[in-house]
């Protein structure tokens, strides 16, 4: 029998909400998947740990995701911690994990289930079968890039930097990630970044461009200006496969990404680190792409989909568990297929239903399918 250890930060808003039912789905597998059992352990991260702690992450908490195999994490923020200062803001719980773990891959698929194509704010045709994935650099960039201030002008003014920057190593390893997955995908892969304006944008490009010629010559690789990347995702996503980039304009690509699918509800997230040196075992974080949306939180409205399925990436990225991260990913598309929506994704003629009622229309499905 394996034990993988879980934990789980259900955070803020929306998050506590879903997070349950990821617990109501991880109760599934330890009844019937055989050989394998989860040990899940919850902590507090975000607005709960500042209102408990006094801060977004505790040291403690934050040892317990060091020690876990994988970090299931819900969402964090909301209007009641908007004044807090910027080093306690709840956002900082998300980036301290990030950072100290040295998640520095962020693997954001895009997908389009055609039983929701209508639903996109693009037109059915451009979005049915979409697939892509982001692939974005999670540790770097103008994200942790210093200096980071504020600072107070002789003249009075006030002067804000952030710095951008990259190194050599930080680049080929994150291209190397996006190469290993579209070797597994449609073996294509879009590098985005500003190498018309900017320095990191230019060694990012020269960086991939050498990797690809090391050790990637079977993946086709395009250069694009991220600003042309933005473009061309809402005229026609369907030409992209895998699409690499940095911390920020990752940030900013994967949320325009995920709207064209239809539902930011759906979309799942992993963030890992380097494989272990003796193990082969990476550190490895999985979030939903969406917020705590504080304004919909407590009313049974949020869909659970993006982090039920995010779950379903530790099974795959994690577990080595993929036909069962199949088997989750087919119980998510049939649930839709038998027209069952949370409210954010309803459509005329369809059965709106609760997030714990999701939840367990996608346990009841799995357990037809078969673990
Ligand atoms: C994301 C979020 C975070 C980010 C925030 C919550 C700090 O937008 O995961 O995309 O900017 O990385
Ligand atoms: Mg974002």
């Amino acid at each position: 029998m394996t034990t993988h250890r879980l934990l789980l930060l259900p955070g803020d808003g929306i998050g506590v909400e879903t997070i349950a039912e990821v617990e109501r789905v991880i109760a599934f597998f330890n009844e019937k998947a055989k050989g394998t059992a989860f040990d899940a352990e919850s902590d507090l991260v975000g607005g709960a740990a500042i209102d408990k702690h006094g801060v977004p992450l505790t040291d403690d908490a934050m040892a317990k995701a060091a020690a876990a195999d994988a970090v299931i994490f819900g969402a964090v923020g909301g209007p009641k911690w908007d004044g807090l200062p910027y080093e306690v803001r709840p956002e900082a719980g998300l980036l301290r994990l990030r950072k100290d773990l040295g998640l520095f891959a962020n693997l954001r698929p895009a997908i389009c289930y055609s039983a929701l194509a209508d639903a996109s704010s693009l037109k059915r045709e451009l979005v049915e079968g979409l697939d892509i994935m982001i692939v974005r650099e999670l540790t770097g960039g103008v994200y942790f890039g210093e200096p980071k201030e504020i600072v107070t002008l002789e003249n009075g003014k006030k002067r804000a930097v952030d710095t951008q920057v990259y190194t050599e190593e930080e680049i080929e390893r994150i291209a190397r990630v996006a190469f290993d997955l579209a070797r597994q995908r449609g073996k294509k892969v879009h590098s985005a970044e500003k190498r018309n304006v900017m320095r990191t944008g230019v060694l990012w490009n020269e960086v991939v461009t050498a990797t690809h010629k090391a050790y990637a010559p079977d993946i086709t690789l395009e250069h694009i200006l991220a600003d042309n990347c933005a473009m061309q995702l809402v005229r026609n996503p369907k030409q992209f496969d895998v699409i690499v980039t940095d911390n920020l304009f990752g940030d900013i690509l994967s949320d325009e990404a995920a709207m064209a699918t239809g539902s930011l509800g759906i979309l799942p997230s992993a963030s890992l680190g380097a494989p272990d040196a003796k193990d082969g075992t990476r550190k490895a974080l999985y979030e939903p792409v969406h917020g705590s949306a504080p304004d919909i939180a407590g009313k049974g409205l949020a869909n659970p989909i993006a982090t039920i399925a995010s779950f379903g990436m530790a099974l795959r990225y994690s577990f080595d568990m993929g036909r069962q991260a199949d088997l989750l990913d087919k119980a998510i598309s049939n649930t839709l297929a038998a027209e069952l929506r949370t409210a954010d994704i309803m459509q005329q003629g369809m059965r709106q239903v609760s997030t714990a009622a999701m939840g367990a229309a996608i346990v009841e499905e799995l357990g037809k399918l078969g673990v």
